[in-house]
């Protein structure tokens, strides 16, 4: 059945957990719906695990879109989400409201996401009420990171996390249905998760969340430029598809690849008249 905005409330009414995982990909898409992953977002870091840029600035409406849509078409009962890129929503209310109409109508998505507390709030409500449903994202929001000052955990003092607390509740009154917490001490996205209605899905925000959130490449151990210290491995692929790589080097300089089973004949005769 496919997880919409109305399964993501009932499952924090039951206290279920919700498991999320990014996506940019087809194939990878069909693999993450089998497993049975409730929401996929094909998330702005992209620029980072996929196009190989320090950060996520760079990354276009026509990015995501382009990502988006190869998700979507593997999508059929988990729900998609699509990040706005920088600079997509934060100028004008009218402009956010046009690129997460076309997140939906180019990317197919079910729903976007966007970085930020009160400031955005207008944006988060604008979109929507055009029938857009909406996730927010507090804490460590890497669109920021010249203004944070680096990648580095958010919240800690009282007076970071009253503002965390407040833009928390403020995105939840405008509308958003789900909050991503990204780098933030436990207890205080277990606090945010208690305050809430809407369900919390956390990246490095402890296991007090009403979700969690990774990014694959760093759970597959696929993406070898930093790992952060929330990246668990649940799997070591990026070693194994060295390996196999190498063992097709191997065989291609050895001529034992292709071998008679991935050969295509032809008809003697046919042949015989070719020489
Ligand atoms: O872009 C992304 O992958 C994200 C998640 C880390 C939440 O925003
Ligand atoms: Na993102």
């Amino acid at each position: 059945m496919k997880n919409t905005v109305a399964t993501f409330a009932k499952m924090k009414a039951n206290g279920e957990k919700i498991s999320m995982l990014t996506c940019y990909d087809y194939s990878t898409a069909k693999l993450e719906e089998a497993a049975g992953i409730n929401a996929i977002l094909v998330g702005d870091s992209l620029g980072n695990v996929m196009l190989g840029l320090p950060d996520t600035l760079s990354v276009t409406m026509e990015d995501m879109i382009t990502y988006g849509r190869s998700v979507a078409r593997a999508c059929h009962d988990t729900m998609v989400v699509i990040d706005m890129p920088f600079m997509s929503y934060q100028v004008s209310v009218e402009q956010a409201v046009m690129n997460a109409g076309r997140l939906m109508k180019e990317g197919r998505a079910n729903a976007v996401k966007l970085e930020g507390g009160a400031a955005v709030c207008p944006q988060i409500k604008a979109i929507t009420e055009a029938g857009i449903p909406v996730v927010a994202h507090l804490g460590l929001t890497p669109q920021s990171v010249n203004a944070l000052g680096g990648n580095r955990i958010q919240g800690k003092s009282e007076e970071a996390a009253k503002k965390l607390i407040e833009d928390a509740l403020a995105i939840e009154k405008a509308g958003a249905f789900a909050l991503t917490l990204e780098c933030i001490p436990a207890p205080l996205a277990q606090l945010i998760t208690d305050k809430l209605s809407i369900p919390t899905i956390g990246i490095g925000a402890g296991a007090g969340c009403d979700g969690q959130i990774l990014v694959y490449q760093d759970m597959l151990g696929l993406f070898s430029d930093y790992t952060p210290k929330f990246a668990k491995h649940f799997a070591a692929l990026g070693k194994q598809m060295k390996e196999a790589f190498a063992a097709y080097v191997k065989e291609v300089q050895a001529g034992t690849f292709p071998a008679e089973e991935h050969t295509f004949k032809m008809d003697e005769d046919v042949l015989n008249k070719l020489y």
